[in-house]
């Protein structure tokens, strides 16, 4: 019998650029979305979601992400001599039931090849795969990977594979998925046909975007080992999952719920669309949050 995916890998090497200045000495995955760092909220999905060993790709200038999930115990000590305990509770996503593994990928070479680095870590088991500076929000942000896990395990799928509806004038920035049939199911599985990162202007065969979560067998290395370097010498995740497609191993797309969005902080639009949702959303200030936007919006 399969038993229960424990192990998850967390890419979180990339260089940022689209964030410079403020990711010059700072990981973007430590950037703050109200009162958390994104990472933090990506790790407490995967614990929500069972997942209780956490690997995550780590590089260059990332440091302060290892600091963030270590126990510091001249801090908790001194929390707890003052009896701060609405403090301490605020760093109990450290005290989890779960154990934290790094690996560096040194040099930036895509998130195939960031992937890639968790082959050992992983060996014969089953994974998640959820990309450090992308959150899902909703009533239970575990839900969908909680459902894809099962899904996975059922089907003894090669992959399976969140993606969400997105503009037609914004395919280009995405992995963009095609799908036996067209319209498919929120939260149910769809075989996929195809698999495109970054399509051309006016090219995408849809507009199912691929969404920062996956759910992968270790066939996934074997074929991340045959795929081949892209024109800017980096291994994409999108073009290994397309030789499973290829070779006929069973890989579905897994469409989130309209009121389970993803969001992302690639870039200073989506960081701050993503900063305000969640800030509204604060069930500690998300109240004063809205008054100050609302007489904002007045003056205007
Ligand atoms: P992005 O595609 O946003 O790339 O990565 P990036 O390098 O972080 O940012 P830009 O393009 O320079 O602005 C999506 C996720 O995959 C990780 C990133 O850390 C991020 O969490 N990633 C990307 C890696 O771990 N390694 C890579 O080589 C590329």
């Amino acid at each position: 019998m399969l038993h229960p995916i424990q192990k998850a890998i967390v890419p979180a090497a990339g260089l940022g650029t689209r964030l410079l200045p403020a990711t010059k000495s700072q990981p973007k995955e430590m950037l703050p979305v109200g009162r958390k760092p994104v990472i933090q909220y990506v790790v407490e999905e995967l614990q929500a979601a069972g997942l209780t060993q956490m690997l995550i790709i780590t590089g260059r200038r990332k440091r302060a992400i290892e600091d963030h999930f270590d126990p510091d115990p001249t801090l908790l000590s001194a929390l707890e001599q003052a009896g701060n305990e609405a403090l301490l509770s605020e760093l109990s996503y450290i005290q989890r039931n779960s154990r934290f593994f790094y690996t560096r990928q040194s040099s930036p070479k895509g998130l195939g090849h960031a992937v890639s680095l968790g082959a050992e870590f992983v060996d014969d088991d089953a994974c998640v795969v959820a990309l450090g500076d992308s959150m899902i929000m909703g009533e239970d942000s575990a839900a969908p990977l909680r459902a894809m896990m099962q899904t996975h395990r059922d089907l003894d799928a090669a992959a399976i594979i969140a993606v969400e509806q997105v503009a037609p004038d914004e395919t280009h920035r995405y992995g963009i998925v095609s799908i036996e049939g067209s319209e498919p199911p929120p939260g149910e599985p769809v075989m996929m046909t195809d698999i495109i990162e970054k399509p051309p202007r006016g090219t995408a065969p849809s507009t199912l975007a691929v969404a920062a979560r996956y759910v992968f067998s270790p066939a996934i290395f074997e074929a991340l080992g045959r795929t081949p370097t892209d024109g800017q010498g980096e291994i994409q995740l999108s073009d290994a999952i397309k030789l499973l497609v290829q070779t006929g191993q069973p890989v579905y797309a897994w469409l989130l719920h309209p009121d389970q969005r993803r969001y992302d902080i690639g870039n200073f639009e989506s960081y701050f669309r993503t900063f305000i949702d969640f800030v509204l959303a604060d069930e500690r200030y998300g109240y004063l949050a809205r008054q100050y936007i609302k007489a904002k919006a007045y003056e205007l």
